[in-house]
Order: structure tokens, then sequence, then C-alpha cells
């Protein structure tokens, strides 16, 4: 007899395995099945692989600092393998301590590639068998995949995606062209600028991370510089070959350039992933190559479901475990418990970017008159005795009453400061309140009190703009 759920999840990354687990708390018979590994894009190739190797390349450059300090070293030198080594046994414990959960709440763990056959019913293939499981509700959770651009020699050896290059099919290259200056590039070119090997970064657009607030994208844009990094903007890609290793050939407005590079980094944006997730007849309504969702996540077949990187939106961890777990609440009839609308977005680059809400020219646009507070982070005592950059934090409020409206942070710590922003933000408080309570001294987040009091210029740590 043919197994049945309550619910089946599909894939395994940080929106499907939350959402199990969630399942299996409220009392649901829950499978989740994965084709790949457990963890998803996030644990195997994407977040933690990542974050580790910049824990890593950080000592390096905090290493080469160290004389300022009154610490010198002699004969600093750099393991590769021993690197991704680390990055492996990193991403080994976590997965194993998710594993662990899934087992521990009693969730159903299924390994092969799902394919929902019909409304309640999927097929589950994994080498050559063929098994179909049943349930009331399924939760696709499939994610993205790599896009690849159309441009002629994307296939040659040692032009790659971040999949490959976290997955240890690449190596350590003397120089390195990264085509795309959006998340991915630039944490790319912060790592393999750190492990000392010349990078060039082509973006199409007028600057890198576009999506971002101006002003820290020409800050990150300036630090990367500084460090040795080239960044052609405005630029177009339009033919890789090889040639004594390989040649990228581009259009930067509207001069044709080449550049040299034994390594291509293809990070232009990812796809959500739907390859062979439906079965003949089955096709739920699709916004580009997204799956279509309500505001419950349910899809235009009724009571199929879809999170994460597979529907419309910001593309980040956290999101796809959120909307897993208000999609769960959902279907079990309960009210959501998470605010989804105010959704942070970190760059782990040192020093580091983390934004959330509205920067100042959205909340302009949206129609809002609006105040900025803005604390730079060189008048801060923790920052200098940390040997930390240049870098602020930029607080946008409403200018009647004050509320809150976004923030943006470039500094060391700033992805660990940015949650009391974003509840800010979501319970409507103002700089006000921001400005009321005491933080420890000495704290990067004391520029958050000097942001929020700067608003009314009454920062203590700032000049007055007229002197007294
Ligand atoms: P995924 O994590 O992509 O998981 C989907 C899973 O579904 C995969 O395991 C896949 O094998 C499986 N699957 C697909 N089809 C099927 C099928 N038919 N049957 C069974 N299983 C299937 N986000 C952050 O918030 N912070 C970061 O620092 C960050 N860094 C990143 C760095 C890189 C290099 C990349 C590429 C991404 C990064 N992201 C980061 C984005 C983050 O990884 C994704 O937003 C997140 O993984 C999406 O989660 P998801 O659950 O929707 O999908
Ligand atoms: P992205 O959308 O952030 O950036 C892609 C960049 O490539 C854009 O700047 C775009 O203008 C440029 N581009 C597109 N086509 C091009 C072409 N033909 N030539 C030159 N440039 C071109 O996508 P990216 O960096 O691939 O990352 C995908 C997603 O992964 C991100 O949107 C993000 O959500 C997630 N991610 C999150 C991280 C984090 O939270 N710290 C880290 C890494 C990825």
């Amino acid at each position: 007899m043919m197994d049945k759920y309550d619910l089946i999840v599909i894939g395994s990354g940080p929106g499907g395995y939350v959402a199990a687990i969630k399942a299996a708390k409220l009392g649901k018979r829950t499978a989740l099945i994965e084709k790949r590994d457990i963890g998803g894009t996030c644990l195997n190739r994407g977040c933690i692989p990542t974050k580790t190797l910049m824990h890593s390349t950080r000592f390096l450059s905090e290493a080469r600092s160290m004389e300022e300090a009154g610490i010198s070293f002699t004969g600093i030198s750099l393991d590769y393998d021993k690197l991704m080594e680390r990055k492996d046994e990193v991403v080994a414990r976590i997965q194993k301590g998710i594993e662990g959960l899934l087992k521990g709440n009693g969730v159903t763990v299924l390994q092969g590639a799902a394919c929902i056959i019909d409304p309640g019913l999927v097929k589950i293939e994994a080498n050559g068998d063929r098994t179909d499981i049943q349930a009331d509700n399924i939760l696709i959770a499939t994610g993205s995949v790599p896009l690849i651009p159309n441009i002629p020699g994307k296939d040659l050896e040692n032009v790659f995606t971040s999949d490959h290059l976290l997955s240890g099919q690449a190596r350590l290259y003397n120089k390195l062209i990264i085509i795309g200056g959006g998340v991915i590039g630039v944490e790319m070119a912060s790592i393999y600028n750190e492990l000392g090997c010349d990078v060039e970064i082509i973006e199409a657009m007028d600057r890198i991370l576009s999506g971002m607030d101006k002003e820290i994208s020409q800050s990150i844009s300036m630090g990367l510089k500084r460090k040795g990094v080239t960044i052609h903007t405005r630029a177009k890609v339009t033919n890789i070959k090889e040639s004594d290793g390989l040649v990228c050939e581009y259009i930067e407005k509207d001069k044709p350039k080449t550049s040299q590079a034994d390594g291509i980094l293809l990070s232009v944006g990812r796809q959500a992933n739907t390859e062979g997730l439906f079965g003949q007849g089955l096709s739920p309504e699709m916004d580009g190559s997204c799956i279509k969702v309500n505001a419950d996540f349910e899809t235009s077949i009724p009571g199929v479901y879809a999170i994460g990187d597979v529907i419309r939106g910001k593309q980040l961890a956290h999101a796809a475990s959120a909307q897993g777990i208000v999609a769960v609440e959902r279907i079990c009839g309960l009210t959501p418990s998470i605010d989804l609308e105010i959704i942070p977005s970190c760059i782990y680059t040192a020093p580091e970017v983390a934004t959330v809400g509205m920067d100042e020219a959205e909340a302009k646009e949206a129609g809002y008159q609006v105040k900025v507070g803005k604390y730079p982070m060189l008048g801060n005592s923790k920052t200098l005795l940390s040997m930390g950059e240049r870098g602020f934090i930029k607080l946008v409020c409403q200018a009647d009453t004050g509320r809150i409206l976004g923030a943006q942070l470039l500094c060391d710590r700033a992805t660990d400061m940015i949650g009391e922003l974003g509840l800010a933000i979501s319970k409507k408080l103002t700089s006000k309140d921001l400005a009321s309570i005491i933080r420890p001294h000495p704290t990067y987040e004391e520029a958050i009190t000097e942001a929020a009091d700067d608003i009314e210029g009454m920062a203590i740590h700032i000049m007055p703009r007229r002197v007294l």
C-alpha cells in the first residue's frame, strides 16, 4: 500500500527542512524528499561554504595588519586544500545536526528526485527505482540553480559557477575574472583577493551591487579597488575563448576590450529550479521561470504550495525559512507568526553590509517625507580599537512621526546588528524609541544610538554642524 502523509516537502534547503520540522512540531505526519544533499544550496553550495571560506581568508588579512597592533609574524603560508577541507568539515557538522533534528522530530527523509504527478501524489525516483507517496498537501522548496548567460565559450574548461567553485572543482587561480558584480561576485572577489589572486569584475550595470543603497555600493567598490580588485562597469561580455589561458572579450562603455585569466566565474543571478518537478499535464501558473503563489504560498494547483528561491522574491536563506514556517502555519489553519515584509539583506565583506527596509531613495519614491540619521564608524571606539575600516550606520525615518522606515549598515558585525533594526521597523518604533535604551560600551551598536540621535541633530559624538 502507498504511504500517506499529511505533508510532503520537496527539497531540503533552508526553506524545505525548516518547513518539514515546523510541520512535524505541529503534529503533521511529514515526509521530506531530497535528490542531492540535505541542507540544499545554502548549506552545500551557498551561505555556509562561502562564509566559512571568508572566515579563513579574514585571518590572512588580519595577520597582514597585525604588525600595526604590535604583533609580528614570519612565514604566513596558505594551504588551499586545508581551507577547502575545513569548509567541508563545517558543512558536514551542520548537515549532521539537521539530519538529527529531522529524525528527532519524526520527519521521514526520502532520497530521490520528486515529481508531482497529480495533486496529492508524488513519484520519487532514485537509482532507477520508483516509489509513489501521497499527502493531503505538498510543499515545493526546490530552490534555484545558477543562471548561465548565453555567452560563446561559457562551456570551456575553467569557466564555472559558484556551485563548481564551492564544491572544490575549481583551484586557486592566479587571475580570476568574475562576470557579474552582484552579491556572489562581490563575496567571491573578497575571498580570492584575500587569497592573493588577481581579481577582475565585469558588471553590466553602472555600478556593482546595483540593487543596494548607492552609498553602500560605492563604498564597497572603493574598498575592493583599494585592495587591488579591478572593476569594469557598464561592460558586456561578448565572447570567451582559449588562448594562453582564457580571454574574455567585452564592450565597456562602448569600447571593445579584452582581459586574460586562468579562471572565469559566472555569477549573473540564479533561476528557479523546477526541472522534472511536474508530471505530464500538470502545470501550475508561472511568473516567468518562478512558480506563482498567493499570499498563503499556494500555487494555482490546490493543495500544492511553494516557497523559497523557486518563487519570486528575495533569494535568501532566512526568507526561505520564514516563508516555509508561514506556509506550514497556513496549511494548519494558523495565523502567520512572522512578519514577511521585513527581510534583511547582508553581504559578508570586510566591513560587512546589512540593510533592512527602505533606503532614502526608496522611501522618497514611496512618497514619504524623510529624515536621515547617520553615524560614521570612524567615530566609534570599538571600530577604532579593532582597527576597523571606514563605514557608517544610517537610519531612514518618517519626518513627522520619526517612525523608522529603513536602515543601512556598513561596518564590522553589521550582519549581527540588523535584527534589532528589523524589529524596530516591524513594530513601528521611532528614532526616539531606538535611542531610549542603553547600549554597552565599547560596542559597534553604540553607533545605532548615535545615528538615531543624529536624526534630530542631537548625536553626542558628532561635531555640531556649526561650532557653538
Ligand atoms: P535550496 O537551498 O536551493 O534547496 C533546494 C533543494 O531542493 C536542493 O537541495 C535541491 O537538490 C532540492 N531539489 C530540487 N529539485 C528537487 C526534486 N525534484 N526532488 C527532490 N529534491 C529536489 N543566502 C543567505 O541568506 N545568506 C547568504 O550568506 C547566502 N550566501 C549564498 C552564497 C552563494 C554562493 C549562493 C549560491 C547562495 C547564497 N545564498 C545566501 C542564497 C541561499 O543559498 C538561498 O536563498 C537558499 O538556499 C534558498 O533556499 P531554498 O530552500 O529555497 O532552496
Ligand atoms: P545578483 O542578482 O546579486 O547579481 C548578478 C549581477 O550580475 C548583477 O549585478 C547583474 O547586473 C550582473 N549581470 C547580469 N548579467 C550580466 C552579464 N551578462 N554581464 C555582466 N554582468 C551581468 O546574483 P548573484 O550574485 O548571482 O547571486 C544570486 C543570489 O544569491 C543573490 O541575489 C542573493 O539573493 C543570493 N546570495 C546571497 C548572499 C548573501 O545573502 N550574502 C551571498 C550570495 C548570494
